[in-house]
Parts: structure tokens; sequence; C-alpha cells
């Protein structure tokens, strides 16, 4: 039995695999429309979502299987002062599966011990996202044609950012990849991932100001400042409105620039760039719902 808790459990050659199945769903649904017959996906959210955990529900009715779960930590007893392993011992007696958010960094990874279900970490506190990374690769590959020869920008909160932490780790595993990092001093990418990218001698430079870069970048990932994970809220005030992505900055980028956001945006990309072929975002969120479709199916051991 496999969990997915961080991107690095799953080889290049199964992530390709995994890409590849999704593409097929996207040209053949049909083909896939029944084979999760008979099975049920937990979500167990204790904290907001609205992409992550309706695309991952959304997937599975897709695939013919059926979901149950909560959406917030007060309507399950958490309140009540239920630990994580014995709410998912409890959740794996009635799924198949089940995809988990928490607050908690590492919560996930503990929960899995006691599970005999797969896990699928669906983002736990600043740390990591594996599935919207997996979001972000197809997304990355369908626009700009390949994994490998990239400049990669990332730009906004690199420090809480969990999308960005797994985002880097899986895309330093592709040949000839270089990264932009585009923060305030404040928000800089945590020195365990930036220690990751200096062992494996991979090239990164560190920026204030998108203006000076936006213009060498293949591949633009905007992220939101994560407001819940500030201990004060001045500081959130002071930093959150650092960058905004408006057409004046797109007019120095690329023509063949992909911008990629997680979302939720808040103010980071000014609404007019969405009309932009460069935007990416909103076909982005379409591409997780039919990667989680691979994702599940290969947890669960299902084929076609
Ligand atoms: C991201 C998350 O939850 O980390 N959203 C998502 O899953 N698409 C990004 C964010 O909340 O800023």
């Amino acid at each position: 039995m496999r969990h997915l808790l961080d991107i690095r459990d799953l080889s290049l050659e199964e992530i390709d695999q995994l890409l590849d199945r999704a593409e097929d769903i996207i040209e053949n649904p049909k083909k896939y429309s029944e084979c999760m017959h008979g099975k049920k996906l937990a979500t167990l959210f204790f904290e907001p979502s609205t992409r992550t955990r309706l695309s991952f529900e959304a997937a599975m009715m897709e695939l013919g299987g059926n979901v149950l779960g909560f959406s917030e930590a007060k309507s399950s007893s958490a309140a009540k002062g239920e630990s994580v392993a014995d709410t998912v011992r409890t959740v794996s007696c009635y799924a198949d599966i089940i995809a988990m958010r928490h607050p908690r960094e590492g919560a996930p990874t503990a929960a899995a011990q006691v599970c005999p279900v797969p896990i699928i970490n669906a983002g736990d506190g600043g740390h990591n996202h594996p599935t919207q990374t997996l979001t972000d690769l197809l997304t990355i590959r369908r626009e700009k044609g390949r994994l490998n020869q990239l400049v990669i920008g990332f730009c906004g909160d690199l420090k809480f950012g969990r999308t960005v932490h797994s985002l880097i780790h899986a895309m330093m595993r592709y040949e000839d990849i270089r990264f932009v990092f585009i923060s305030p001093k404040e928000l800089r990418v945590p020195d365990y991932v930036l220690e990751t990218l200096q062992k494996h001698g991979i090239g990164y430079t560190e920026v204030e100001k998108l203006e000076d870069v936006i213009g060498t970048l293949d591949v633009l990932y905007m992220t939101r400042v994560q407001r819940e994970r500030f201990f004060n809220e001045e500081e959130y005030l002071r930093l959150k409105d650092s960058y905004v992505l408006d057409l004046e900055k797109m007019e120095l980028a690329r023509k063949d620039l992909a911008v990629l956001h997680p979302l939720p945006r808040v103010n980071e990309i000014s609404v007019k760039v969405d009309s932009d072929p460069r935007a990416c975002y909103f076909r982005q969120v379409l591409y997780g719902k039919f990667v989680r479709e691979a994702l599940l199916m290969k947890l669960l051991e299902v084929e076609v």
C-alpha cells in the first residue's frame, strides 16, 4: 500500500505515468467513467479549501466512485479533542482512500503511520502540497511542451507557500532547470529547501523585484501571501501587496511565458491579466481534477 505525503515519494517515471494517464483521461473520459465503482474517497479537511477538496471529490465522481468527508475541523470530532490518528483509524473503516488537509506540518505523515488505507497529503501547514505539484507539472507540460530546460520564477510568499516547496522539490529533478526566487526578504524560500538545491548543484537566484527578472522567465509561478501562517497581522499587512502582476509587467515578459498560480488569488494578479493567453491559472484548475483522477487510480491500483 502506498501513501502520497511528499512529491518525492514518486519517482520521475511514476510522475510521467500519472501525467500521461491524466492526458488519456482528458482525451477518453468515457473509458474511465465506471472504474471506481463501489470505491469511496474520504476528504478530511481541517483547513479551508475550494479547489483541492472539490477537485478530489469531482475526480472520484467522474471515475464512478463515491465521496464522504468533512470540510472544517469544527464539524468533526477534532472539535471534541479527538487525535488525528484516531480520526483516520475511524474513517478507514468507511473509506478506501483518504485525502487530508491539516494546518499542522507533518500531520498526514503521522496519520499514515496508523492508517490501513492510503493517505494523500492535500496540504500540511506551510510544508508540502504534492497533489498541487502534480497539477502544476501537468500544466507546465501542456503549456510549454516540456518539463526540462526551463527558467522558472516563483514570486510572492516563498516562505509559507507549501505549493512552492513541493514544486521546487519536483522541478529540481528535471534536466537543465534554473530557479529565480522573487520575494521580500521576510518571505524567502526556507533554508532547508535552498540547501537541497545547493547540495545538488542546482542554480538559483534570489531577487526582490519582479520587473527585473520577468523578461528572463519561461514560467512564472505567482503565490498569495499566506495570511493564516503569520504570527502578527501587522507584518502581514505590510507585506501583503508586495507584488501585483499587471498588464504593464506582462509587457516586459516573453511572448511564450506561462503564468501559473495555485489559487486562491487575493491581489497579486490583476484580473485584467486573466484574458492574456499567457495566463494559465484557470486551465491549471481543470488539470488538477484529471491528475487527481490518475492519482486515485494509481493508489487504489485500479486499471481499465
Ligand atoms: C494553495 C494551498 O492551499 O496551499 N491552494 C490550493 O491548494 N490550490 C495555495 C494557497 O492557499 O495560497
